[in-house]
């Protein structure tokens, strides 16, 4: 298909007839739910010998937006999801459009540079003044590197040697925490089994006492305590767990602590409700996910570290010149410290939202999101 002027702005026409059409606030409009079966059979799933035309290629978008559920109407109250934004939708549509990878400056000038500035604006809201951090593909992810750094912290000699020979890695979450850490331990070679379940109280926090308790029994299996995670903001009640007790444990046992704000992360900008986050300064990562409510379409999300090298030492020393050159620009390459190669360009989007809205329009919103929380509590 021969790209046109014209071909670009009817398609546009038809995201801005979509748009239009959610904002009459029709709650039928949310969903237009078919069962797999019936789905099926409205929409030509099959990929054929033959291609297809322009108009039956629209007409495959107009049922794909049909059918798909409308998480930013703002009658839609799923989980997790924080409506529509303008200017992140602009820097999506952007980043489709640039279409470059985040590994080196040299082919992603402005975005390297704008990913580095929102890191260390994130970093400086966290408290880590030195720290580090990369944009990863989604808050599951963020807890994976986050434990990938206390692994290989723990053992440096593991990245090359592997686990055999080692004790058995222990770690430590809250009940209510998300289903990614006990993935993430099968993903990285240390056992779903390894990881002990902390008892949380009635409004999901964890119970401190119980922490201690638990990392006790695992020393006296002389297993090695690597990790432990909170959470500020949990799946299931939004509960915040007692940071600055967690972090005071993890110092005495010297193990890495974590701070899952896949959830909850963003609240962290609301003057108001800094408090919740008591502690988090004292921990060594933090997973921050702005496509949940800062509104920033999936995926948006950052692993942010202490230690400013750690994700640097996290991976194996890339000599592979094809891509990375010892130059003035090479040093701002991220690529280094990401374990993808080729990546998106996430950090567009949320840069033009926050840019747009200010530190300002955030912290309303947070307090906003709060005030209703608050309000749903009462009724
Ligand atoms: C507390 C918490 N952590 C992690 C995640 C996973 O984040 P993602 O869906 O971006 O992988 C979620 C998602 O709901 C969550 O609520």
């Amino acid at each position: 298909m021969k790209t046109s002027a014209s071909k670009i702005s009817s398609f546009f026409q038809l995201v801005a007839n979509y748009v239009e059409e959610k904002d009459r606030l029709t709650p039928t409009l949310t969903v237009n739910y078919k069962s797999p079966s019936e789905l099926k059979k409205l929409i030509q799933l099959e990929v054929q010998e033959a291609g297809i035309s322009e108009s039956e290629l629209n007409k495959l978008i107009r049922d794909y937006l049909k059918y798909s559920v409308k998480t930013e109407n703002p009658q839609f109250f799923n989980q997790l999801y924080g409506g529509f934004n303008l200017p992140a939708f602009m820097g999506e549509v952007i980043t489709a459009l640039s279409n470059t990878s985040m590994y080196t400056y040299e082919v992603a000038p402005v975005a390297t540079l704008i990913e580095e500035e929102l890191i260390q604006k994130m970093c400086t809201i966290t408290g880590f003044s030195n720290g580090n951090g990369v944009f990863v593909t989604g808050g599951s992810n963020a807890n994976l590197v986050a434990m990938f750094s206390a692994r290989n912290k723990a053992f440096p000699k593991l990245k090359s040697e592997g686990i055999y020979g080692l004790p058995v890695l222990s770690m430590f979450v809250s009940e209510e925490a998300h289903y990614s850490f006990v993935n993430n331990a099968n993903i990285l070679g240390l056992g779903s089994n390894n990881v002990y379940k902390i008892k949380s109280d009635a409004q999901g926090k964890v119970l401190v006492s119980d922490l201690e308790k638990k990392i006790q029994l695992s020393l006296d299996k002389k297993e090695h305590p690597f990790f432990i995670a909170g959470t500020a903001g949990t799946t299931m009640l939004g509960a915040f767990d007692p940071f600055l007790e967690m972090a005071e444990i993890a110092k005495k046992y010297k193990i890495w602590f974590h701070i899952d704000g896949s959830f909850g992360g963003s609240l962290i900008l609301s003057k108001k409700n800094k408090a919740l986050f008591k502690g988090l300064e004292k921990a060594d990562s933090f997973a921050w996910n702005p496509h949940k409510l800062m509104n920033i379409p999936l995926v948006c999300s950052a692993i942010l570290v202490k230690e400013k090298n750690r994700l640097y030492h996290n991976l194996t020393d890339l000599h592979d010149d094809y891509i990375f050159h010892d130059t003035e620009s090479g040093s701002c390459d991220l690529g280094k410290k990401s374990i993808q190669c080729g990546r998106r360009v996430d950090a567009l989007k949320l840069w033009l939202a926050w840019k747009f809205y200010g530190n300002k329009g955030y912290a309303q919103r947070m307090d906003r999101l709060i005030e209703m929380a608050s309000y749903f509590e009462q009724l």
